[in-house]
C-alpha cells in the first residue's frame, strides 16, 4: 500500500498489536503541526492556535463518529495510553458507591493488575471471570450487582472477542454496575463489535490504530457522579480560589478536561483524526488483503503437527509455539530474516501461563500495511526453520 511505501522489500513487520505502522498521511499530519502550526490547543487566541483548536476538535469528534456514539451522551479525553486511561478511571471510582471490581481471565496486565490495584486501594472483593473459548462471558455464572467490571472486548493473543457484548453491557446495568471496555485490540480491526454499545467507558492507545502514540477515554457523561476529583491540574479549572476551584468539565463543553491535566500532545490528538478519516475510508480489498493474509498464513502453520496455537481460528493476531524449539530463539532466527514478531507471554502472564501453562510463544500480529509477499516470505522462513 502507497501509505506504507517507506517499507523496505523484505522488511516484514508483524507486531501491529503493539504499535501498528503509521500510514504516511498520519505522519504528514504531524509533521505539519510541528513546521506549521505549533501551538498550544484550548488557551491560544493567535491563528497557529486556532487551527490547531479546530483540528483537535474535529478529531474528538471522529473518535465518536467511528465509535457510532452519540455526543450528548458521551465525552472523548485525551492521555497518555490504554493503560493510563484505565488506571485514571479507577484511581477516581467512589468506593461507597459499588460493592466490587470483576476483571477476566484473559485481560493483559494493564486492566488486570489496575484491578488488583483497586481491589488494594478500596478494600472492595475482586472476581476474575471466566472467558469462553469465542471470548463470550456466560453472564448467568456472575451477580453484577454494583460491580465495577473492567474487560476487553479483543485480547492481545488471539483476538478472541467478548462476542455478547451487548448481553454483558445490559446485565452490568440492570444489577447497577458499571462497565469500562478496554479496546485496546478492538479498535483497529475488530471496531464493528463495540459499535453504538453503550458501555461507561471505553480505553484505548491510538498507537494500536495506526495513529500517533496517544491514549483515549471515551466515556458517558453520567460516570461523573460515580467520580472523586484524583488528578488535577492546569487545563481543568474556571476558577480557582485559595482552597477550592471549580471545576471546568462541569460544563458539557469542556467535559473533556476531567481526564486532562495540563497540556496535551496536541500533534498526535491530530494525528489520530487523520488515522481515523484513513481507516473510514479505505477501500474494501485493504481490509479483504488483511483477511487474505492473516488466514492463509493461519492455514499454512496450523498445518505443520509441530506448530501449537493459541488461537481457535484465525485472526490478524496469532500466537503458538513450535515443539522442542524455544520460541525466543525463534524470534531471534526470526528477526536474522528481517521478520519482526514478538515471544514470550504478552503482558498476558495470569491466563497464558497460569491457566493455559503455555511455555513462551511467538505472536504475528498483522497488520493493513502486511503484503501477500510478506506472507510468502514468513511462510520460506517458517518452513526453513522448522524442518
Ligand atoms: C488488550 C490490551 N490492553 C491494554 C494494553 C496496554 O496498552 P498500552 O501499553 O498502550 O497502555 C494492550 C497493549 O498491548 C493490549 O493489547
Amino acid at each position: 500500500m502507497e501509505e506504507f511505501d517507506y517499507l523496505d522489500e523484505g522488511e516484514v513487520y508483524l507486531d501491529s498489536a503493539c504499535q501498528s505502522l503509521r500510514p504516511r498521511c498520519v505522519i504528514d499530519a504531524v509533521n505539519k503541526y510541528y513546521t506549521e502550526h505549533n501551538s498550544c490547543g484550548e488557551r491560544v487566541k493567535y491563528k497557529w492556535g486556532v487551527e490547531t483548536d479546530e483540528k483537535v476538535e474535529e478529531a474528538r469528534n471522529l473518535v465518536l463518529k467511528y465509535l457510532d456514539l452519540k455526543p450528548k451522551k458521551y465525552t472523548v479525553s485525551f492521555t497518555l495510553n490504554t493503560t493510563y486511561g484505565i488506571n485514571l478511571i479507577l484511581s477516581q471510582i467512589r468506593a461507597d458507591a459499588f460493592s466490587k471490581i470483576m476483571t477476566s481471565e484473559i485481560e493483559h496486565n494493564s486492566p488486570f493488575l489496575s484491578s488488583i490495584a483497586f481491589h488494594e486501594r478500596t478494600g472492595l472483593p475482586r472476581e476474575v471471570m471466566k472467558r469462553n473459548e469465542d471470548g463470550s462471558i456466560n453472564v448467568f455464572d456472575y451477580d453484577f450487582t454494583d460491580a465495577v467490571v473492567v474487560i476487553n472486548c479483543a485480547s492481545n493473543f488471539d483476538g478472541r472477542k467478548l462476542l455478547n457484548i451487548k448481553e454483558v453491557v445490559k446485565a452490568v446495568h440492570k444489577a447497577g454496575g458499571i462497565i469500562i471496555i478496554d479496546a485496546a485490540q478492538a479498535m483497529a480491526h475488530s471496531v464493528d463489535i463495540l459499535r453504538g454499545v453503550e458501555v461507561d467507558a471505553i480505553c484505548f492507545s491510538a498507537h494500536k490504530l495506526y495513529a500517533p502514540s496517544l491514549g483515549v477515554i471515551v466515556w458517558r457523561d453520567e460516570l461523573d457522579a460515580k467520580l472523586v476529583r484524583g488528578f488535577v491540574g492546569g487545563g481543568m479549572v474556571d476558577d480557582v480560589d485559595k482552597d477550592s476551584y471549580v471545576f471546568s468539565s462541569e460544563n458539557k463543553e469542556h467535559r473533556y478536561t476531567r481526564f486532562e491535566s495540563g497540556l496535551q500532545a496536541w500533534g498526535e490528538i491530530i494525528g489520530l483524526g487523520v488515522a481515523l478519516k484513513w481507516l473510514m475510508k479505505l477501500p474494501k480489498s485493504a481490509w479483504r488483503n488483511l483477511e487474505n493474509n492473516y488466514t492463509e498464513l493461519y492455514e499454512y502453520l496450523n498445518s505443520s503437527a509441530k506448530v501449537h496455537f493459541v488461537n481457535h481460528e484465525a485472526n490478524p493476531t496469532m500466537s503458538f509455539y513450535v515443539e522442542s524449539l524455544d520460541s525466543h530463539l525463534l524470534g531471534s532466527a526470526l528477526s536474522r530474516e528481517n521478520v519482526m514478531a514478538r515471544t514470550g507471554y504478552f503482558c498476558v502472564h495470569y491466563y497464558l501461563d497460569h491457566v493455559l501453562k503455555q511455555p513462551p510463544l511467538v505472536r504475528f500480529s498483522l497488520g493493513l500495511h502486511n503484503r501477500p509477499e510478506d506472507i510468502d516470505k514468513v511462510k520460506k522462513v517458517m518452513e526453513k526453520i522448522i524442518h
